[in-house]
Protein backbone atom coordinates (compact mmCIF):
# COMPACT_ATOMS: atom_id res chain seq x y z
CA UNK A 1 0.00 0.00 0.00
CA UNK A 2 1.19 3.39 -1.07
CA UNK A 3 2.32 5.55 2.35
CA UNK A 4 -0.16 8.57 2.47
CA UNK A 5 1.41 11.29 4.32
CA UNK A 6 1.32 14.94 4.50
CA UNK A 7 3.31 17.62 3.43
CA UNK A 8 5.83 17.60 6.61
CA UNK A 9 5.61 13.55 6.94
CA UNK A 10 7.12 13.39 3.09
CA UNK A 11 9.78 16.31 3.25
CA UNK A 12 10.94 14.77 6.26
CA UNK A 13 11.25 11.04 4.81
CA UNK A 14 13.14 12.88 1.50
CA UNK A 15 15.68 14.67 3.88
CA UNK A 16 16.24 11.71 5.67
CA UNK A 17 16.68 9.29 3.46
CA UNK A 18 19.29 11.32 1.91
CA UNK A 19 21.19 12.43 4.62
CA UNK A 20 21.00 8.43 4.92
CA UNK A 21 23.28 8.39 1.50
CA UNK A 22 25.53 10.83 2.56
CA UNK A 23 24.02 14.05 1.62
CA UNK A 24 24.42 17.32 3.29
CA UNK A 25 21.08 19.08 3.75
CA UNK A 26 20.83 22.96 2.89
CA UNK A 27 18.20 25.17 3.50
CA UNK A 28 15.80 26.74 1.39
CA UNK A 29 17.12 29.93 -0.09
CA UNK A 30 15.77 32.96 -0.99
CA UNK A 31 12.93 33.11 -3.45
CA UNK A 32 15.51 35.74 -5.41
CA UNK A 33 18.24 33.95 -6.77
CA UNK A 34 21.16 35.80 -5.66
CA UNK A 35 23.61 35.47 -8.69
CA UNK A 36 21.19 35.31 -11.18
CA UNK A 37 19.98 38.61 -13.01
CA UNK A 38 18.17 36.26 -15.85
CA UNK A 39 15.12 35.31 -13.62
CA UNK A 40 13.03 37.32 -11.58
CA UNK A 41 12.68 34.15 -9.25
CA UNK A 42 14.38 30.97 -8.00
CA UNK A 43 12.48 28.36 -10.72
CA UNK A 44 13.58 24.96 -9.53
CA UNK A 45 15.76 23.90 -6.32
CA UNK A 46 19.61 23.65 -8.83
CA UNK A 47 18.98 27.53 -9.47
CA UNK A 48 20.73 28.51 -6.01
CA UNK A 49 23.49 25.84 -6.83
CA UNK A 50 24.56 27.06 -10.49
CA UNK A 51 27.94 27.86 -9.20
CA UNK A 52 28.75 24.58 -7.90
CA UNK A 53 27.08 22.78 -10.62
CA UNK A 54 29.69 24.84 -12.84
CA UNK A 55 32.63 23.43 -11.19
CA UNK A 56 32.87 25.54 -8.20
CA UNK A 57 33.44 23.75 -4.95
CA UNK A 58 30.52 23.47 -2.56
CA UNK A 59 31.52 23.83 1.39
CA UNK A 60 29.44 21.12 2.30
CA UNK A 61 30.93 18.34 -0.03
CA UNK A 62 29.69 16.57 -3.53
CA UNK A 63 26.23 15.49 -1.91
CA UNK A 64 23.69 18.01 -1.61
CA UNK A 65 19.84 17.85 -0.97
CA UNK A 66 17.14 20.31 0.13
CA UNK A 67 13.19 21.41 -0.23
CA UNK A 68 13.59 24.82 -1.88
CA UNK A 69 10.69 27.28 -2.41
CA UNK A 70 9.95 28.05 -5.82
CA UNK A 71 7.73 29.80 -8.03
CA UNK A 72 7.41 30.13 -11.55
CA UNK A 73 5.35 33.24 -13.37
CA UNK A 74 4.96 31.65 -16.45
CA UNK A 75 1.99 29.41 -14.51
CA UNK A 76 0.10 32.07 -13.07
CA UNK A 77 -2.90 32.05 -15.91
CA UNK A 78 -2.58 28.64 -15.47
CA UNK A 79 -4.06 28.58 -11.71
CA UNK A 80 -7.21 27.68 -11.31
CA UNK A 81 -7.47 24.11 -12.52
CA UNK A 82 -6.27 21.22 -10.22
CA UNK A 83 -2.79 20.71 -10.13
CA UNK A 84 -1.36 24.40 -11.08
CA UNK A 85 0.59 26.44 -8.90
CA UNK A 86 2.70 29.39 -9.13
CA UNK A 87 4.62 29.02 -5.48
CA UNK A 88 5.83 25.36 -4.88
CA UNK A 89 8.20 23.64 -3.22
CA UNK A 90 10.66 20.94 -4.63
CA UNK A 91 12.92 18.52 -3.02
CA UNK A 92 16.03 17.84 -4.89
CA UNK A 93 19.16 15.86 -4.31
CA UNK A 94 22.37 16.57 -5.94
CA UNK A 95 25.71 15.32 -6.89
CA UNK A 96 28.29 17.89 -7.84
CA UNK A 97 30.90 15.98 -9.67
CA UNK A 98 30.20 12.58 -7.51
CA UNK A 99 27.50 9.76 -8.35
CA UNK A 100 25.74 9.98 -11.66
CA UNK A 101 23.08 7.44 -13.25
CA UNK A 102 23.38 4.41 -11.70
CA UNK A 103 23.01 5.53 -7.96
CA UNK A 104 20.63 8.49 -8.96
CA UNK A 105 18.00 5.81 -10.71
CA UNK A 106 18.85 3.37 -7.61
CA UNK A 107 18.13 5.75 -4.95
CA UNK A 108 15.04 7.59 -6.58
CA UNK A 109 13.66 3.42 -7.05
CA UNK A 110 14.56 2.63 -3.33
CA UNK A 111 13.08 5.94 -1.95
CA UNK A 112 9.73 5.67 -3.84
CA UNK A 113 9.62 1.46 -2.77
CA UNK A 114 11.26 1.37 0.36
CA UNK A 115 10.27 5.05 1.99
CA UNK A 116 7.01 6.01 0.03
CA UNK A 117 5.80 2.09 -0.52
CA UNK A 118 4.77 2.73 -3.93
CA UNK A 119 4.27 -0.80 -5.50
CA UNK A 120 6.44 -1.34 -8.71
CA UNK A 121 3.75 -2.12 -10.70
CA UNK A 122 2.50 1.90 -10.51
CA UNK A 123 5.62 3.35 -12.14
CA UNK A 124 6.53 3.98 -15.21
CA UNK A 125 10.20 5.81 -16.20
CA UNK A 126 10.97 7.63 -19.86
CA UNK A 127 14.63 8.56 -20.91
CA UNK A 128 16.00 10.48 -23.70
CA UNK A 129 15.33 8.76 -27.21
CA UNK A 130 18.81 10.36 -28.93
CA UNK A 131 19.12 13.02 -31.85
CA UNK A 132 22.23 14.68 -33.79
CA UNK A 133 23.55 16.23 -30.50
CA UNK A 134 23.57 13.14 -28.14
CA UNK A 135 22.75 9.88 -28.12
CA UNK A 136 20.02 7.97 -26.84
CA UNK A 137 20.06 7.41 -22.78
CA UNK A 138 20.32 3.46 -23.13
CA UNK A 139 21.85 3.29 -20.06
CA UNK A 140 19.55 4.67 -17.65
CA UNK A 141 16.97 2.83 -19.38
CA UNK A 142 19.38 0.04 -18.51
CA UNK A 143 19.73 0.57 -15.53
CA UNK A 144 15.65 0.74 -14.89
CA UNK A 145 15.72 -2.67 -16.49
CA UNK A 146 17.94 -3.89 -13.83
CA UNK A 147 15.71 -2.61 -11.17
CA UNK A 148 12.91 -4.42 -12.54
CA UNK A 149 11.06 -2.15 -14.37
CA UNK A 150 9.46 -4.06 -17.27
CA UNK A 151 10.37 -2.56 -20.91
CA UNK A 152 6.68 -1.75 -21.71
CA UNK A 153 7.00 1.07 -18.52
CA UNK A 154 9.90 2.37 -20.56
CA UNK A 155 9.22 5.08 -23.00
CA UNK A 156 11.72 6.95 -24.94
CA UNK A 157 11.06 10.40 -25.29
CA UNK A 158 12.02 13.73 -27.24
CA UNK A 159 14.42 16.47 -26.38
CA UNK A 160 11.36 18.81 -25.45
CA UNK A 161 10.26 16.13 -23.13
CA UNK A 162 13.44 14.17 -21.87
CA UNK A 163 16.31 16.96 -21.43
CA UNK A 164 16.82 19.74 -19.35
CA UNK A 165 18.64 23.16 -19.60
CA UNK A 166 20.63 24.95 -20.58
CA UNK A 167 18.19 27.57 -19.12
CA UNK A 168 19.82 30.71 -20.86
CA UNK A 169 21.47 29.84 -24.35
CA UNK A 170 24.52 28.12 -23.08
CA UNK A 171 25.52 26.10 -20.18
CA UNK A 172 25.30 22.70 -18.25
CA UNK A 173 22.54 20.66 -19.59
CA UNK A 174 21.51 16.80 -20.38
CA UNK A 175 19.10 13.87 -20.93
CA UNK A 176 16.76 13.47 -17.92
CA UNK A 177 14.80 10.66 -16.54
CA UNK A 178 11.49 11.43 -15.38
CA UNK A 179 9.52 9.01 -12.97
CA UNK A 180 5.65 8.53 -13.37
CA UNK A 181 2.82 7.07 -11.39
CA UNK A 182 -0.37 5.92 -12.30
CA UNK A 183 -3.52 7.74 -10.64
CA UNK A 184 -5.86 5.51 -12.23
CA UNK A 185 -8.05 2.45 -11.06
CA UNK A 186 -6.04 -0.31 -12.82
CA UNK A 187 -2.44 0.22 -14.30
CA UNK A 188 -2.27 -0.60 -18.07
CA UNK A 189 0.68 -2.69 -18.80
CA UNK A 190 1.53 -0.33 -21.13
CA UNK A 191 2.83 2.92 -20.84
CA UNK A 192 1.67 5.44 -22.23
CA UNK A 193 2.91 9.43 -21.82
CA UNK A 194 -0.02 11.24 -23.31
CA UNK A 195 -2.24 9.49 -20.80
CA UNK A 196 -3.56 11.77 -17.67
CA UNK A 197 -3.38 9.15 -15.40
CA UNK A 198 0.07 9.21 -15.40
CA UNK A 199 1.67 12.10 -13.63
CA UNK A 200 5.36 12.66 -13.59
CA UNK A 201 6.35 12.80 -9.69
CA UNK A 202 10.09 13.24 -10.27
CA UNK A 203 12.64 13.98 -12.54
CA UNK A 204 16.38 12.87 -12.31
CA UNK A 205 18.52 15.38 -14.76
CA UNK A 206 22.24 13.80 -15.91
CA UNK A 207 24.45 17.02 -16.40
CA UNK A 208 26.39 15.79 -19.10
CA UNK A 209 27.06 18.18 -21.76
CA UNK A 210 28.04 21.55 -22.15
CA UNK A 211 26.09 23.58 -24.98
CA UNK A 212 28.52 26.54 -26.35
CA UNK A 213 27.27 29.29 -28.16
CA UNK A 214 27.80 27.64 -31.58
CA UNK A 215 25.02 25.01 -30.25
CA UNK A 216 27.39 22.75 -29.93
CA UNK A 217 27.57 19.91 -26.99
CA UNK A 218 30.24 19.29 -25.61
CA UNK A 219 30.94 16.55 -22.69
CA UNK A 220 31.17 18.16 -19.30
CA UNK A 221 34.20 16.98 -17.07
CA UNK A 222 31.98 17.30 -14.08
CA UNK A 223 29.02 15.47 -14.71
CA UNK A 224 26.46 16.26 -12.04
CA UNK A 225 22.72 15.01 -11.51
CA UNK A 226 20.17 17.36 -10.23
CA UNK A 227 17.00 15.53 -9.40
CA UNK A 228 13.60 17.76 -8.73
CA UNK A 229 10.15 16.18 -6.93
CA UNK A 230 7.35 18.57 -6.37
CA UNK A 231 5.48 18.44 -3.43
CA UNK A 232 2.36 19.58 -3.55
CA UNK A 233 2.10 16.85 -6.58
CA UNK A 234 3.71 14.14 -4.85
CA UNK A 235 0.97 14.55 -1.91
CA UNK A 236 -1.67 14.70 -4.16
CA UNK A 237 -0.93 11.21 -5.86
CA UNK A 238 0.16 9.86 -2.41
CA UNK A 239 -3.59 10.76 -1.08
CA UNK A 240 -4.96 8.79 -3.95
CA UNK A 241 -6.36 13.17 -4.49
CA UNK A 242 -6.20 14.23 -8.55
CA UNK A 243 -6.96 17.92 -6.90
CA UNK A 244 -3.89 19.53 -5.27
CA UNK A 245 -6.09 21.70 -3.36
CA UNK A 246 -7.99 19.20 -1.15
CA UNK A 247 -4.91 17.92 0.66
CA UNK A 248 -3.42 19.37 4.09
CA UNK A 249 -1.01 21.96 1.89
CA UNK A 250 -4.41 23.44 0.77
CA UNK A 251 -7.06 22.18 2.98
CA UNK A 252 -7.21 24.85 6.29
CA UNK A 253 -6.79 27.54 2.95
CA UNK A 254 -9.70 26.63 1.43
CA UNK A 255 -11.57 26.43 4.62
CA UNK A 256 -10.64 30.09 5.31
CA UNK A 257 -11.57 31.22 1.86
CA UNK A 258 -14.95 28.95 2.62
CA UNK A 259 -15.54 30.72 6.10
CA UNK A 260 -15.52 34.21 4.58
CA UNK A 261 -17.57 34.10 1.34
CA UNK A 262 -20.16 31.33 2.81
CA UNK A 263 -19.70 29.58 -0.19
CA UNK A 264 -18.38 25.71 -0.41
CA UNK A 265 -15.80 24.70 -2.23
CA UNK A 266 -18.04 21.73 -3.83
CA UNK A 267 -20.22 24.01 -4.88
CA UNK A 268 -19.34 24.23 -8.58
CA UNK A 269 -16.65 24.27 -10.87
CA UNK A 270 -16.89 27.95 -11.47
CA UNK A 271 -16.41 28.15 -7.08
CA UNK A 272 -13.52 25.65 -7.03
CA UNK A 273 -11.53 27.44 -9.75
CA UNK A 274 -12.34 31.14 -7.73
CA UNK A 275 -10.84 29.66 -4.07
CA UNK A 276 -7.85 28.18 -6.09
CA UNK A 277 -6.98 31.08 -7.68
CA UNK A 278 -6.86 32.91 -4.31
CA UNK A 279 -5.50 29.98 -2.34
CA UNK A 280 -2.32 29.75 -4.87
CA UNK A 281 -1.98 33.59 -5.76
CA UNK A 282 -2.50 34.52 -1.57
CA UNK A 283 0.00 31.97 -0.88
CA UNK A 284 2.82 32.91 -3.22
CA UNK A 285 2.27 36.33 -1.89
CA UNK A 286 2.84 35.21 1.82
CA UNK A 287 5.83 33.72 0.68
CA UNK A 288 7.14 36.64 -1.53
CA UNK A 289 5.94 39.17 1.17
CA UNK A 290 7.53 37.28 3.29
CA UNK A 291 11.46 36.78 1.62
CA UNK A 292 14.17 38.25 2.92
CA UNK A 293 14.45 40.78 -0.36
CA UNK A 294 11.44 42.81 1.53
CA UNK A 295 9.61 43.02 -1.80
CA UNK A 296 6.35 45.15 -2.38
CA UNK A 297 3.53 45.25 -4.34
CA UNK A 298 4.72 47.98 -7.58
CA UNK A 299 5.02 48.16 -11.80
CA UNK A 300 8.08 46.91 -12.00
CA UNK A 301 9.90 43.15 -11.65
CA UNK A 302 9.34 41.14 -8.81
CA UNK A 303 6.59 43.44 -7.42
CA UNK A 304 4.76 43.43 -10.38
CA UNK A 305 4.47 39.72 -10.06
CA UNK A 306 3.27 40.15 -6.55
CA UNK A 307 0.81 43.15 -7.72
CA UNK A 308 -0.52 40.70 -10.72
CA UNK A 309 -1.10 37.65 -7.88
CA UNK A 310 -2.76 39.71 -5.27
CA UNK A 311 -5.08 41.59 -7.69
CA UNK A 312 -5.84 38.51 -9.41
CA UNK A 313 -6.96 36.34 -6.06
CA UNK A 314 -8.78 39.83 -5.72
CA UNK A 315 -11.19 39.57 -9.02
CA UNK A 316 -11.73 35.88 -8.23
CA UNK A 317 -12.97 37.19 -4.84
CA UNK A 318 -15.33 39.23 -6.63
CA UNK A 319 -16.26 36.54 -8.16
CA UNK A 320 -17.33 34.39 -5.26
CA UNK A 321 -19.42 37.42 -3.68
CA UNK A 322 -16.37 38.15 -1.47
CA UNK A 323 -17.09 42.49 -1.17
CA UNK A 324 -14.77 43.00 1.97
CA UNK A 325 -10.82 43.46 2.28
CA UNK A 326 -9.90 39.43 2.84
CA UNK A 327 -6.63 38.60 1.65
CA UNK A 328 -4.89 39.37 4.78
CA UNK A 329 -7.43 36.92 6.38
CA UNK A 330 -6.44 34.34 4.06
CA UNK A 331 -2.61 34.94 4.69
CA UNK A 332 -3.32 34.34 8.69
CA UNK A 333 -4.48 31.29 7.18
CA UNK A 334 -1.03 30.37 5.44
CA UNK A 335 1.73 31.51 7.55
CA UNK A 336 0.60 28.81 10.39
CA UNK A 337 1.02 26.04 7.85
CA UNK A 338 5.17 26.74 7.35
CA UNK A 339 6.13 27.10 10.55
CA UNK A 340 9.47 26.02 9.24
CA UNK A 341 10.15 29.04 7.37
CA UNK A 342 10.44 30.75 10.42
CA UNK A 343 10.73 34.02 8.20
CA UNK A 344 7.11 34.12 7.75
CA UNK A 345 6.51 34.16 11.04
CA UNK A 346 9.21 37.00 11.64
CA UNK A 347 7.56 39.55 8.50
CA UNK A 348 3.68 38.69 9.75
CA UNK A 349 3.27 41.99 10.15
CA UNK A 350 5.38 43.16 7.14
CA UNK A 351 2.90 40.64 5.13
CA UNK A 352 -0.22 41.49 6.21
CA UNK A 353 0.47 44.97 5.85
CA UNK A 354 1.26 45.22 2.60
CA UNK A 355 -1.68 42.94 1.93
CA UNK A 356 -4.11 45.24 3.36
CA UNK A 357 -2.35 48.02 1.57
CA UNK A 358 -2.78 46.45 -2.03
CA UNK A 359 -6.21 45.33 -1.33
CA UNK A 360 -7.00 49.09 -0.25
CA UNK A 361 -5.75 50.37 -3.42
CA UNK A 362 -6.78 47.97 -5.59
CA UNK A 363 -10.75 47.79 -4.18
CA UNK A 364 -11.07 51.68 -5.05
CA UNK A 365 -10.82 51.04 -8.38
CA UNK A 366 -11.64 47.76 -9.22
CA UNK A 367 -15.69 47.62 -9.32
CA UNK A 368 -15.37 51.11 -11.79
CA UNK A 369 -12.45 49.31 -13.92
CA UNK A 370 -14.95 46.22 -14.35
CA UNK A 371 -17.60 49.06 -15.27
CA UNK A 372 -15.34 50.62 -17.73
CA UNK A 373 -13.99 47.22 -19.45
CA UNK A 374 -17.85 46.62 -20.18
CA UNK A 375 -18.06 49.82 -21.65
CA UNK A 376 -15.54 49.56 -23.82
CA UNK A 377 -15.36 46.77 -24.87
CA UNK A 378 -16.57 46.64 -28.81
CA UNK A 379 -16.22 43.80 -30.45
CA UNK A 380 -12.35 43.92 -29.70
CA UNK A 381 -10.51 46.05 -27.50
CA UNK A 382 -8.44 48.77 -28.65
CA UNK A 383 -4.83 49.44 -26.58
CA UNK A 384 -5.16 52.56 -25.60
CA UNK A 385 -8.57 51.39 -23.86
CA UNK A 386 -6.47 48.47 -22.50
CA UNK A 387 -4.03 51.08 -21.28
CA UNK A 388 -6.40 53.19 -19.95
CA UNK A 389 -7.78 50.05 -17.52
CA UNK A 390 -4.30 49.79 -16.25
CA UNK A 391 -3.56 53.45 -15.64
CA UNK A 392 -6.44 54.22 -14.45
CA UNK A 393 -7.88 51.51 -12.81
CA UNK A 394 -4.94 49.27 -12.16
CA UNK A 395 -6.14 45.96 -14.16
CA UNK A 396 -2.19 44.47 -14.94
CA UNK A 397 -2.57 43.78 -18.57
CA UNK A 398 -2.59 40.44 -18.22
CA UNK A 399 -5.86 40.62 -16.19
CA UNK A 400 -7.80 42.41 -19.03
CA UNK A 401 -6.35 39.65 -21.42
CA UNK A 402 -7.75 37.10 -19.25
CA UNK A 403 -11.36 39.23 -19.20
CA UNK A 404 -11.21 39.76 -22.59
CA UNK A 405 -10.48 36.20 -22.79
CA UNK A 406 -13.74 35.27 -20.89
CA UNK A 407 -16.16 37.23 -23.12
CA UNK A 408 -14.47 35.69 -26.50
CA UNK A 409 -12.65 39.55 -27.91
CA UNK A 410 -8.97 40.13 -28.55
CA UNK A 411 -7.06 43.06 -27.39
CA UNK A 412 -4.39 45.11 -29.04
CA UNK A 413 -1.50 44.34 -27.68
CA UNK A 414 1.03 45.90 -29.97
CA UNK A 415 -1.11 49.69 -29.42
CA UNK A 416 -1.55 48.66 -25.48
CA UNK A 417 1.98 47.95 -25.94
CA UNK A 418 3.50 51.06 -27.74
CA UNK A 419 1.14 53.17 -25.12
CA UNK A 420 3.04 52.18 -22.32
CA UNK A 421 6.41 52.95 -24.09
CA UNK A 422 5.48 56.26 -24.35
CA UNK A 423 4.64 56.04 -20.62
CA UNK A 424 7.81 54.41 -19.92
CA UNK A 425 6.35 53.26 -16.84
CA UNK A 426 6.97 50.09 -16.31
CA UNK A 427 8.61 46.70 -17.67
CA UNK A 428 6.28 44.30 -18.33
CA UNK A 429 8.76 42.01 -20.14
CA UNK A 430 10.89 41.49 -17.04
CA UNK A 431 7.93 40.26 -15.32
CA UNK A 432 7.67 37.31 -17.55
CA UNK A 433 9.36 35.65 -20.64
CA UNK A 434 12.64 36.18 -19.76
CA UNK A 435 14.29 32.95 -19.57
CA UNK A 436 12.28 30.42 -18.45
CA UNK A 437 14.74 28.81 -15.66
CA UNK A 438 18.32 27.93 -14.64
CA UNK A 439 21.59 28.66 -15.42
CA UNK A 440 22.98 31.93 -13.66
CA UNK A 441 25.06 33.47 -16.36
CA UNK A 442 28.26 33.74 -15.16
CA UNK A 443 30.45 34.42 -18.26
CA UNK A 444 32.80 36.56 -18.83
CA UNK A 445 30.58 39.45 -20.48
CA UNK A 446 28.34 39.52 -17.48
CA UNK A 447 31.53 39.05 -15.06
CA UNK A 448 32.70 42.59 -17.18
CA UNK A 449 29.74 44.36 -16.69
CA UNK A 450 29.30 43.48 -12.95
CA UNK A 451 33.02 45.20 -12.20
CA UNK A 452 31.53 47.80 -14.35
CA UNK A 453 28.72 48.26 -12.19
CA UNK A 454 30.45 48.29 -9.09
CA UNK A 455 32.81 52.07 -10.83
CA UNK A 456 29.35 52.78 -12.18
CA UNK A 457 27.73 53.07 -8.78
CA UNK A 458 31.53 55.13 -7.42
CA UNK A 459 31.51 57.71 -10.79
CA UNK A 460 27.89 58.69 -9.76
CA UNK A 461 27.96 59.57 -6.34
CA UNK A 462 31.55 61.57 -7.54
CA UNK A 463 30.71 63.06 -11.06
CA UNK A 464 27.05 64.30 -9.64
CA UNK A 465 28.81 65.81 -6.11
CA UNK A 466 25.54 63.61 -3.86
CA UNK A 467 27.00 61.15 -1.55
CA UNK A 468 23.25 60.55 -1.20
CA UNK A 469 22.91 58.25 -4.23
CA UNK A 470 22.50 54.68 -3.76
CA UNK A 471 21.77 51.63 -5.72
CA UNK A 472 18.08 51.02 -6.19
CA UNK A 473 18.55 47.99 -8.35
CA UNK A 474 20.35 46.59 -10.52
CA UNK A 475 20.22 43.82 -13.78
CA UNK A 476 22.38 42.76 -16.22
CA UNK A 477 22.78 40.31 -18.84
CA UNK A 478 25.29 39.35 -21.47
CA UNK A 479 24.46 42.16 -23.27
CA UNK A 480 24.08 44.99 -20.95
CA UNK A 481 24.00 46.45 -17.30
CA UNK A 482 21.14 47.84 -16.03
CA UNK A 483 21.30 50.32 -12.95
CA UNK A 484 18.87 52.03 -11.11
CA UNK A 485 19.46 55.16 -8.36
CA UNK A 486 17.93 58.03 -6.67
CA UNK A 487 18.72 61.38 -8.07
CA UNK A 488 16.23 64.34 -8.79
CA UNK A 489 16.59 64.70 -12.10
CA UNK A 490 17.80 64.05 -16.31
CA UNK A 491 21.59 63.85 -16.17
CA UNK A 492 22.54 66.28 -18.70
CA UNK A 493 24.95 65.09 -21.55
CA UNK A 494 28.38 66.79 -20.14
CA UNK A 495 27.81 64.72 -16.68
CA UNK A 496 26.84 61.53 -18.66
CA UNK A 497 30.60 61.93 -20.83
CA UNK A 498 31.90 62.36 -17.24
CA UNK A 499 31.13 59.60 -15.54
CA UNK A 500 31.95 56.98 -18.91
CA UNK A 501 35.53 59.11 -18.62
CA UNK A 502 35.77 58.71 -15.00
CA UNK A 503 35.54 54.98 -15.74
CA UNK A 504 37.50 54.53 -18.70
CA UNK A 505 40.14 56.20 -16.60
CA UNK A 506 39.84 53.78 -13.33
CA UNK A 507 39.83 50.70 -16.31
CA UNK A 508 42.79 51.52 -17.79
CA UNK A 509 44.71 52.26 -14.32
CA UNK A 510 44.38 48.55 -14.13
CA UNK A 511 43.41 48.46 -10.64
CA UNK A 512 43.43 45.11 -8.65
CA UNK A 513 39.69 43.88 -7.98
CA UNK A 514 39.76 42.31 -4.09
CA UNK A 515 37.40 40.48 -2.41
CA UNK A 516 37.17 40.00 1.20
CA UNK A 517 34.86 38.07 3.62
CA UNK A 518 33.84 40.12 7.21
CA UNK A 519 31.24 40.60 9.17
CA UNK A 520 27.84 42.95 7.98
CA UNK A 521 28.93 45.78 10.52
CA UNK A 522 32.66 45.67 9.87
CA UNK A 523 31.49 45.67 6.32
CA UNK A 524 29.34 49.31 6.60
CA UNK A 525 31.72 50.41 9.07
CA UNK A 526 35.04 49.77 6.36
CA UNK A 527 32.75 52.32 4.23
CA UNK A 528 31.43 49.38 2.20
CA UNK A 529 28.68 49.91 -0.40
CA UNK A 530 25.19 47.89 0.42
CA UNK A 531 22.52 48.31 -1.48
CA UNK A 532 19.60 50.48 -0.09
CA UNK A 533 16.62 48.47 1.56
CA UNK A 534 18.65 44.77 0.65
CA UNK A 535 18.98 42.26 3.35
CA UNK A 536 22.07 40.98 4.04
CA UNK A 537 23.62 37.85 5.83
CA UNK A 538 25.81 37.93 8.76
CA UNK A 539 29.09 37.46 7.03
CA UNK A 540 29.21 39.02 3.65
CA UNK A 541 31.82 39.58 0.84
CA UNK A 542 33.36 42.88 0.08
CA UNK A 543 34.71 43.48 -3.30
CA UNK A 544 37.02 46.51 -3.10
CA UNK A 545 38.48 47.81 -6.43
CA UNK A 546 41.94 49.71 -6.01
CA UNK A 547 40.83 52.58 -3.71
CA UNK A 548 38.17 53.57 -5.47
CA UNK A 549 34.98 51.48 -4.79
CA UNK A 550 34.17 49.36 -1.66
CA UNK A 551 30.79 47.36 -2.30
CA UNK A 552 28.92 44.21 -0.38
CA UNK A 553 28.05 42.01 -3.25
CA UNK A 554 28.30 38.47 -4.34
CA UNK A 555 30.23 38.84 -7.82
CA UNK A 556 31.09 37.53 -9.65
CA UNK A 557 33.95 39.96 -10.47
CA UNK A 558 36.99 40.37 -13.28
CA UNK A 559 40.51 40.25 -11.35
CA UNK A 560 41.91 43.69 -12.50
CA UNK A 561 40.07 46.69 -14.29
CA UNK A 562 41.56 46.40 -17.17
CA UNK A 563 39.84 43.30 -18.20
CA UNK A 564 36.28 45.21 -18.32
CA UNK A 565 37.18 47.06 -21.92
CA UNK A 566 35.73 50.23 -22.58
CA UNK A 567 32.88 51.20 -20.75
CA UNK A 568 29.72 52.99 -22.72
CA UNK A 569 26.36 54.61 -20.99
CA UNK A 570 24.17 53.69 -23.87
CA UNK A 571 20.65 55.14 -21.80
CA UNK A 572 19.87 57.66 -19.34
CA UNK A 573 16.03 57.56 -18.27
CA UNK A 574 14.06 58.23 -15.38
CA UNK A 575 11.49 55.03 -13.89
CA UNK A 576 9.62 56.21 -10.96
CA UNK A 577 9.53 59.40 -9.08
CA UNK A 578 13.40 60.26 -8.19
CA UNK A 579 14.74 56.79 -9.63
CA UNK A 580 16.97 57.32 -12.62
CA UNK A 581 17.88 54.21 -14.72
CA UNK A 582 21.35 53.43 -16.60
CA UNK A 583 21.69 50.98 -19.33
CA UNK A 584 25.49 50.89 -20.18
CA UNK A 585 27.72 48.05 -22.36
CA UNK A 586 31.33 47.36 -22.27
CA UNK A 587 32.83 46.97 -25.65
N1 LIG B 1 15.94 21.13 -12.60
C1 LIG B 1 15.04 20.07 -12.89
C2 LIG B 1 13.60 20.52 -12.91
O1 LIG B 1 13.32 21.66 -12.61
C3 LIG B 1 15.22 18.96 -11.89
O2 LIG B 1 15.12 19.46 -10.62
O3 LIG B 1 12.76 19.74 -13.21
Amino acid sequence: MVKIMERKELIDAYLDFFKSKSHKIIPSSSLVPENDPTVLFTTAGMHPLVPYLLGQKHPLGKRICNVQKCIRTQDIESVGDEVHHTFFEMLGNWSLGDYFKKESIEYSYEFLIKILKIPKEKLAVSCFKGDANAPKDNESAGIWKKLGISEKRIAFLEKEDNWWGPAGNTGPCGPDTEIFFYTGKKTPEVFSPKDKKWVEIWNNVFMQYNKNKNGKYTELTQKNVDTGMGVERTIAVLNNLSDNYQTDIFLPIIQAIENISGKKYNESEEIKKAMRIIADHIRAAVFILGDKHQITPSNIEHGYVLRRLIRRAIRYGRIIGIKNEFTDKIAEAVIPLYSDYPELKKSRKFILDNLKLEEEKFSNTIEQGLRKFHQLKGKNLNGKDAFLLFQSYGFPIEMTLELAEEEGIKVNIEEYESELKKHQELSRTSSEGRFKSGLADNSEKTTRLHTATHLLNEALRIVLKDNNIKQKGSNINSERLRFDFNFPRKLEENEIKEIETLINKKISESLEVIKEEMSISKAINSGAQAEFGAKYPRIVSVYAIGNFSREICTGPHVKNTKDIGHFKIIKEEGVAAGIRRIKAVVE
